[in-house]
């Protein structure tokens, strides 16, 4: 894992899950049946439980701490909730332009220590040979929530946003930019090997957007990183972005399934490593089918140095077990270099 992060060659494929600990398993399910999500994110022993069981349950290369991109606002001065059944809510949301200014910027990565002890009790209970994966959300993707208040279909209150009141749009994305770099560095000394920056929303966004309003930001945060950690930096939803997302930074870029891996990596250029990129729906099918939709991309791939297999995007809660295993057995199969 950590060769291909660093686009070196090695004997074979890695693979991880993107929210691999999450709603697809059981044992999961059974903890938050008696605990809210908000408290298993600041509860550090049930965290690291929660993602050490998966990694062995999976036989995966990697372990990503198991936290959520939202926790960052709450020291930033934003009031989160997770619903029930509806997903995360922001209760007092950022509408009108003065309201970038009451946003705190993280000193620190202290001012969430349960994150940190998340990433020291989970790098305690892992294997020495697999890598702990750190992350954050991009500045765009955690703008987007401030600013939407939650869940989004199009995004219009923050594009909005970003047109109408660009300076106090630059002084939202400096804040966001500047905390999420020293959440990451906070992470990588408590002991991350690898940081992954999920920018889930940006795929709402034209080339141009990214590249005037987006892009700087991101890449100033990618600049503040810790020098020696491998970024993988995760920007589904628009391929025509790619380019522009290696612009920004990062030494691994993360590719979902609109796009084919041989034509982002004719995109993307050489020199950065890509991971990615089945469709997590092939993991509702069956054995057969994920066996050979996994050989179709390791075809693509063609021993290419730098490449780490992953879902194209988060695993979906209705996976059957079986069938995550089945996908992770067949990368290590098909995968072997020897
Ligand atoms: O393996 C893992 O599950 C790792 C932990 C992890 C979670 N969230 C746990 C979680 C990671 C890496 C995330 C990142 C995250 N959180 C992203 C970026 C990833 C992506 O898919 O693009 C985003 C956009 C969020 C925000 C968020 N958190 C949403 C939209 C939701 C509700 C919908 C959903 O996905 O469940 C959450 C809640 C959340 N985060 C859950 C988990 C396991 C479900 C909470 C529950 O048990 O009900």
């Amino acid at each position: 894992m950590m060769r291909a992060a660093r686009s070196e060659p090695a004997e074979s494929v890695p693979v991880w899950i993107m929210r691999q600990a999450g709603r697809f398993l059981p044992e999961y399910r059974a903890i938050r049946e008696q605990v809210p999500f908000l408290k298993l994110c600041k509860t550090p022993d049930l965290t690291a439980r929660i993602m050490l069981s998966a990694v062995e349950r999976l036989n995966v290369n990697a372990a990503i701490i198991f936290s959520d991109i939202l926790l960052l606002l709450e020291p930033l001065g934003l009031d989160l909730e997770f619903l029930p059944n509806d997903g995360p809510k922001i209760n007092n949301p950022i509408t009108k332009p003065d309201d970038v200014h009451r946003l705190r910027e993280l000193e620190s990565a202290e001012e969430l220590p349960f994150v940190l002890d998340t990433v020291r009790y989970t790098r305690e209970g892992l294997h020495p040979n697999l890598p702990l994966i750190g992350f954050t959300g991009a500045p765009f993707t955690l703008a987007a929530y401030a600013v939407e208040g939650g869940a989004s279909k199009n995004f219009a209150r923050v594009k909005a946003f970003m047109h109408t009141f660009p300076k106090e749009w630059q002084v939202l994305m400096k804040t966001l930019a500047i905390s999420t770099a020293r959440y990451l560095n906070g992470q990588i000394q408590a002991g991350c090997q690898i940081v992954q920056i999920f920018d889930s929303w940006v795929g709402c966004l034209s080339t141009e957007d990214y590249v005037t309003f987006v892009l700087p930001f991101s890449k100033m945060l990618i600049d503040l990183v810790l020098p020696g950690t491998p970024i993988i930096h995760f920007g589904p939803g628009n391929p025509m972005l790619l380019p522009h997302l290696r612009a920004a930074g990062g030494h691994v870029l993360g590719v979902d399934w609109r796009v084919s891996i041989s034509q982002a990596w004719e995109m993307i250029g050489s020199g950065c490593a890509v991971q990615g990129n089945l469709d997590p729906t092939i993991l509702l099918t069956n054995r057969d089918i994920i066996r050979q939709q996994v050989q179709s991309v390791l075809r693509q791939v063609e021993r290419r140095p730098g490449f780490i297999f992953n879902l194209g995007h988060g695993i979906l809660p209705q996976t059957p077990v079986e069938n995550a295993i089945a996908f992770v057995e067949a990368v290590h199969e098909f995968g072997r270099h020897a």
